[in-house]
């Protein structure tokens, strides 16, 4: 078996592991990277990451039709509640929980989390997954933190690291971050959605291969990568 890893742009993945679909942050609608509309994609588990619209993005619409269960931190957990979710799994920062696909734990994230009503979100999280026996770091919004070396601790096939700037770690701290992470690969996520976060991601991927082990993969918005 194996397990693929799709990408929509920001940071929105969709997962194949275990015939089960995953999908991260699922912002679909009102996303010009997105190849895939928020009305045609499956889910059987969602995780979201923070309450900023372009990670919450079509969660509870994508629940409600699919029936897929939302997993996140509690302050989020309480707002699928709020809006009508059947199916949702509360974690936090640090708790670890083993799914029929595979482990997940929560990791801190250095960001924000308000709703896009103005509700409290807690604190945003990154995720660390295990699937069929390997480690993927999907580090969502964050800035650099040096904790990240605890992550990188546990051994990573593939960190997912924004590159934006403006609202996360730009070029310059994501190449920090891998040297902490010291990952086999590297996938750059949330840039070139807006004008606002616009990185060369080849430039960012030559950089990373001059300068560390990681292999640096630079997907186009609906293609996969392979663990
Ligand atoms: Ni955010
Ligand atoms: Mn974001």
């Amino acid at each position: 078996m194996s397990t693929t890893l799709t990408w929509y742009g920001q940071a929105c993945f969709s997962i194949d592991t275990k015939g089960t679909k995953i999908l991260i942050d699922p912002f679909l609608t009102g996303n010009p990277l997105a190849t895939v509309k928020a009305e045609d994609i499956s889910a059987d588990f969602i995780l979201v990451s923070h309450g900023h619209s372009d990670h919450l993005g079509d969660t509870v619409p994508i629940a409600k039709r699919t029936g897929a269960t939302v997993v996140s931190n509690f302050e989020l957990f309480n707002y699928m509640q709020s809006q009508g979710v059947e199916n949702a799994h509360p974690m936090h920062i640090g708790g670890a929980h083993q799914f029929p696909w595979g482990r997940l734990k929560l990791t801190i994230a250095q960001h924000g989390s308000a709703l896009p009503d103005g509700s409290y979100g807690g604190n945003p999280v990154g995720f660390l997954l295990t699937l069929e026996g390997q480690n993927v770091y999907h580090a969502c919004d964050t800035g650099l933190f040096y904790d990240m070396k605890l992550i990188g601790e546990e051994g990573l096939a593939l960190a997912i690291l924004p590159i934006g700037d403006n609202f996360t770690m730009g070029p310059v701290d994501a190449i920090r971050a891998v040297k902490l992470l010291e990952p086999g690969a590297v996938i750059p996520i949330h840039y070139n959605t807006f004008d606002i976060i616009a990185q060369d991601p080849q430039s960012f991927a030559r950089q990373v291969e001059a300068e560390t082990s990681a292999r640096c993969v630079v997907l186009q918005p609906g293609e996969s990568y392979t663990l």
